[in-house]
């Protein structure tokens, strides 16, 4: 069987474990030379190290792979720049980014620091962006390249991650605009959201939250099939890294500013955002208006995800 990839350079952001590490894997295993960048963070994206970018790059030569170490942060514009200029030193070009580090550091609305807020919003929301944009300069050039980010369903709302879910939700906007700006080019920009079992998605306060949540009937962010973490366990993260490499393929060519859903075996396409109902007038509502339509129209059954509780104590 040929592979499909032979002779296209991947890069792949936070490559070092969980989902990036089986992205970089099966993107080596279609005959892509890559990029394995990582920090080597914590979760919550404390501290660096470089053993595990070097890890995947070992994995990778020995299934007969080509490939290389970055230990750059997506954080800043340099470490983009770095990031993609370590893909033309190495191998000469680039034709596939996979925007995927990200990291979790969670608190209540009312706790949230500056820095919780800053850090999130510059691995996500700017980690795509710094990475994206100097790629796109040889895309450009090329007139070619794919370019897969990495969102998530908490963007519907996670408790605790108003800063995750923010940067969430600006990488689907990222995604269709840099699929407007570059699809004349013969580029490609979709955004996935995953669902894999890694030290992410398994962290015990999480699953605290999604099952005191269902417990009182209430609608979540994560997918209503992952109804227990022993669930999520049945959706390695390595089960992410098809639908990836299939939209790096020439085959995907015409697939542009989508979102998938992608965990286990499951793949799914979002709808575009719509308009669910409305009420229309040729003027301007009154209050009372709508105090009185509100109820029996638009927001007839809507649920409150998180109603009022009596206070403790
Ligand atoms: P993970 O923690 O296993 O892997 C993330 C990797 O990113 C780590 O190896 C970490 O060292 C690296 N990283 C962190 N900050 C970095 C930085 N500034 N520069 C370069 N590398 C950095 O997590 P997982 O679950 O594999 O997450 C991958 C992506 O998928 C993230 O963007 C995450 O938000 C997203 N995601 C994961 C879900 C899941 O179910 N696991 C659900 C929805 C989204």
């Amino acid at each position: 069987m040929p592979k499909r990839l032979e002779g296209k350079v991947a890069v792949v952001t936070g490559a070092g474990g969980g989902i990036g590490r089986g992205e970089a894997l099966a993107l080596a295993a279609e005959g892509a030379k890559v990029v394995v960048n990582d920090l080597g963070a914590a979760g919550d994206g404390a501290g660096s190290s470089s053993a595990p970018a070097d890890d995947v790059v070992q994995e990778i030569k020995k299934q007969g792979g080509e490939a290389v170490a970055n230990y750059d942060s997506v954080a800043t514009s340099e470490g983009g720049e770095n990031i993609i200029k370590t893909a033309i030193d190495n191998f000469g070009r680039i034709d596939i980014l996979v925007n995927n580090a990200g990291i979790f550091r969670d608190h209540m609305i009312y706790n949230m620091t500056d820095e919780e807020w800053d850090i999130v919003m510059k691995v996500h929301l700017y980690g795509h962006f710094y990475c994206t944009r100097p790629a796109c300069v040889h895309f450009r050039q090329q007139r070619s390249g794919r370019i897969i980010n990495t969102s998530s369903t908490a963007g519907l709302g996670i408790p605790g991650g108003t800063n995750y879910s923010a940067a969430k939700e600006g990488v689907l906007g990222f995604t269709k605009t840099v699929a407007l700006d570059m699809g004349r080019y013969g580029v490609t920009c979709n955004a996935i959201c995953p669902g894999a079992a890694t030290r992410l998605s398994l962290a015990p306060e999480l699953w605290a939250q999604w099952e005191r949540m269902r417990a009182q009937g209430l609608p979540t962010a994560m997918r209503p099939d992952i109804v227990s973490l022993e669930e999520l366990k049945k959706r390695p993260p390595e089960m992410v890294a098809p639908l990836i490499v299939y939209l790096a393929t020439d085959e995907a060519a015409n697939i542009n500013g989508c979102t998938f859903s992608v965990s286990g075996g499951e793949i799914g396409i979002f709808r575009e955002r719509d308009i669910r109902g409305m009420i229309y007038k040729d003027g301007s509502w009154t209050l009372d208006e709508l105090i009185a339509l509100m109820p029996k129209s638009i927001a007839k059954g809507l649920i409150n995800p998180a109603p009022a509780e009596p206070p403790k104590g």
